[in-house]
């Protein structure tokens, strides 16, 4: 899994670091995000676009990952920034993020968050429904602003991916349809609001995607649908915005293409459609998430304890859980795992991974091939980069990880553990419950 090697201790190093050294230093559970991964994948990304000799933007969907290292992270890497909350935006701005390669996504930005992005200059808003449509355009005419707009909307093509993450087909809380003629109204009445300037759209048809087609079939819809609105209403989309969603190899069952074929695929399908209808070639966006810090990130934890029921199954409980992973729980992801201080050593039993949580459900991997597993082993699992430390929450007063940056042979903590005093700082003692002293 990514640049990570097996020591001669037998230990598993990443990026350089020795994980055992990484957990005595840092405790478990641990996020390692190996950083040369994240890089390595940014630029695939870049360089398959420069190819193209498309004009285009790579905007990291930093709600797979937001925290202030890896908002740094993407901006050196030539990224834009996709936020769809204030919680990001500021994350972004703290780290010194360029506003202007800032997009704001959401299907229900309050009024706070709109001033709040208004008074940053970003780039770009991602509107998403009538509502939005009118409340944008009043709030930046309160501030004497013209604001670039893209409508989001919703293509009617449902992309291979899991259900509950799905938001290209017709029935979502997302966006303008295509099919219903709303799209076309939403174009038609923004081109009258005079603080908005619609730069083109935005289609997002799933995500954890293989195929290549689904995007064929979005570039496809989009690109009639420029020429309709070409023709009718006399605007030029300048941007088309393709969205995320490109697959990751969680398990030996996930089977992504390289990340320059998702491209490919997606450029050459613009230049050949919009070619054919002599339209200006657009700059095309696209916002991956899970592909750029999914497979760079991993999960340390120490092993407690195990039950045995003979003839059915053996647990070993690990000191995270749906706390640090919600994903099995809530999608039944599939993940692969590893003993990290004895990584050279041959599977000898089929255990699985429960977390520590006060619930049935909170199980990380069913049947997991390990050596015998001892108590204070380190269990190293991998592909957690993605909606893993995002997606965290503090269920049972669990307080979460640390996050380390590793790159050749360094590692700097980029989020600290949380403390005891974190889970109760907001906590208020009303005064007529306070004990006396
Ligand atoms: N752009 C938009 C508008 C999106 O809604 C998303 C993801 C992305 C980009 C990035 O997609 P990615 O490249 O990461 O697939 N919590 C779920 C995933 C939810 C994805 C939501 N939208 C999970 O853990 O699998």
């Amino acid at each position: 899994h990514g640049t990570s090697t097996i020591d001669d201790n037998g230990h598993l190093n990443i990026g350089g670091c020795d994980t055992q050294a990484l957990a005595a230093e840092y405790g478990t559970p641990l996020y390692i995000v190996d950083e040369a991964l994240v890089r390595q994948r940014a630029r695939e990304y870049v360089e398959a676009f420069r190819a193209s000799g498309l004009r285009f933007q790579v905007a990291y969907a930093s709600k797979a990952f937001c925290v202030m290292a890896m908002c740094a992270i993407a901006e050196e890497e030539d990224m834009s920034l996709d936020v769809v909350s204030d919680g990001e935006l500021h994350t972004a701005l703290k780290a010194g993020f360029p506003a202007q390669r800032i997009h704001f996504h959401g299907n229900n930005k309050t009024p706070d968050e709109i001033d709040m992005a208004l008074d940053a200059d970003i780039g770009c808003f991602v509107v998403d429904n009538f509502i939005e449509l009118e409340l944008l355009n009043a709030l930046a005419a309160d501030k004497g602003k013209t604001v670039n707009i893209l409508l989001r909307i919703t293509p009617g093509v449902e992309a291979h991916t899991h259900d509950y993450i799905s938001t290209g087909q017709q029935d979502s809380k997302f966006g303008f349809d295509l099919g219903n003629g709303s799209a076309y109204s939403a174009i038609e009445h923004g081109m009258k609001l005079a603080n908005l300037k619609i730069l083109g759209v935005h289609s997002h048809i799933g995500s954890q995607i293989f195929e290549v087609e689904g995007f064929r079939m979005a570039v496809d819809k989009v690109a009639d649908f420029a020429v309709e609105i070409n023709r009718k209403l006399g605007l030029t989309f300048s941007v088309i915005n393709l969205g995320g969603g490109f697959g990751i190899r969680y398990t030996e069952e996930d089977k992504p293409l390289p990340v320059a074929e998702y491209v490919q695929a997606i450029t050459d399908a613009i230049i050949s459609n919009f070619s054919a209808a002599s339209y200006p070639l657009p700059e095309i966006w696209v916002e991956p998430g899970r592909s750029i810090v999914g497979d760079a990130g991993t999960t340390l934890y120490t092993v407690g304890t195990s039950k045995e029921i003979p003839g059915v199954r053996k647990y070993i409980a690990v000191d995270g859980g749906m706390t640090d992973n919600p994903r099995p729980a809530l999608y039944e992801s599939k993940y692969e795992a590893v003993l990290a201080n004895r990584a050279d050593e041959a599977a000898e039993e089929t255990v699985s991974v429960a977390g520590k949580c006060c619930e049935s459900g909170d199980m990380l991997i069913w049947d997991l091939e390990l050596p015998r597993v001892q108590r204070g082993d380190l269990l190293a699992v991998f592909c957690t980069g993605a909606y893993n430390y995002a997606m965290a929450s503090n269920y049972n007063r669990i307080r979460r990880p640390a996050v380390v940056f590793v790159k050749d042979g360094q590692a700097d903590l980029a989020v600290k553990r949380e403390s005891f005093d974190d889970i109760v700082g907001n906590d208020v003692m009303p005064a007529r419950l306070k004990k006396p002293s």
